[in-house]
């Protein structure tokens, strides 16, 4: 018999416990930087330095984190079911837990691309890109990351994913930004759907969601328990 598929969307509440910052909490990023000077296309269009050095600081703290409770769990959730995550984090931390199957909406982190031509990607070797790092087409090389304004390449194919979920598990994010948050309307109905979250979260498009008030470490070993025990 196949595996049940659960299909989680994580944001960046999951990587909340290995340090790195959200981004609408008290304290987030967009508290402490302004979005349209550092994430859409005119301010790179105005100050590439700035927007590079923005990502470059981003990056190098990726490096001196680790995955946590959370990303473990999600893991371990493979043992028995088919476990395909959409992140719409730009870190690699899924992946470096151990995840099989991670789809990316919003970007990676450790990639870079052309600013002339998107489908030029390169995979960094360290955290830092330096003014004058160009693809192989001369332009300054750009983070691989969508910006407001631009579109989700990924959406359709995250879409069709959530549509064939038996489960859909909802961590740590704050449902805010669209496209990603439509997502959950993808999934059939009479999906169970779970969210993570140690905060109120606006869920009135969400029918019969379980909500699980705790942080995504302590939370999702709790249900990837469950989860595991009535497979
Ligand atoms: P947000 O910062 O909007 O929301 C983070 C969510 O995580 C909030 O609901 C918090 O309550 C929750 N949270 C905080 N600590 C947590 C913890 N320890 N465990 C579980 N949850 C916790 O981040 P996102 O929803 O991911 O896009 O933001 C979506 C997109 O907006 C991001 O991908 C990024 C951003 O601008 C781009 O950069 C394109």
């Amino acid at each position: 018999m196949s595996k049940k598929r659960i299909v989680v969307l994580t944001g960046a509440g999951v990587s909340a416990e290995s340090g790195i910052s959200t981004f609408r909490d008290s304290g987030g990023l967009w508290e402490k930087y302004d979005i349209s000077e550092v994430a859409t296309p005119e301010a790179w269009e105005r100050n590439q330095d700035l927007v590079t050095e923005f990502y470059n600081q981003r990056r190098k703290q990726l490096y001196e984190v680790e995955p946590n409770a959370a990303h473990y769990a999600l893991v371990k959730l493979e043992e028995k079911y088919d476990v395909q995550i959409i992140t719409q984090n730009v870190d690699d931390l899924h992946e470096r837990a151990g995840s099989k199957n991670v789809m990316h909406l919003h970007g990676e982190l450790k990639k870079v691309r052309s600013s002339v031509d998107e489908d030029l990607v390169y995979e960094l070797d360290g955290w830092e890109v330096k003014k004058g790092d160009t693809c192989e087409k001369g332009s300054q090389l750009r983070p691989h990351v969508v910006w407001f304004g631009e579109p989700v390449p990924m959406i359709p194919p995250a879409a069709e994913l959530c549509s064939t979920a038996d489960i859909l598990l909802i961590i740590g994010t704050s449902l805010n930004v669209y496209p990603a948050a439509g997502l959950v309307g993808y999934s059939p109905p009479g999906c169970p759907v779970y969210l993570i979250d140690p905060a109120e979260v606006n869920v009135s498009h969400i029918p019969g969601v379980k909500i699980i008030r705790e942080k995504a470490g302590k939370g999702t070993a709790q249900l990837v328990d469950k989860l595991l025990d009535h497979s």
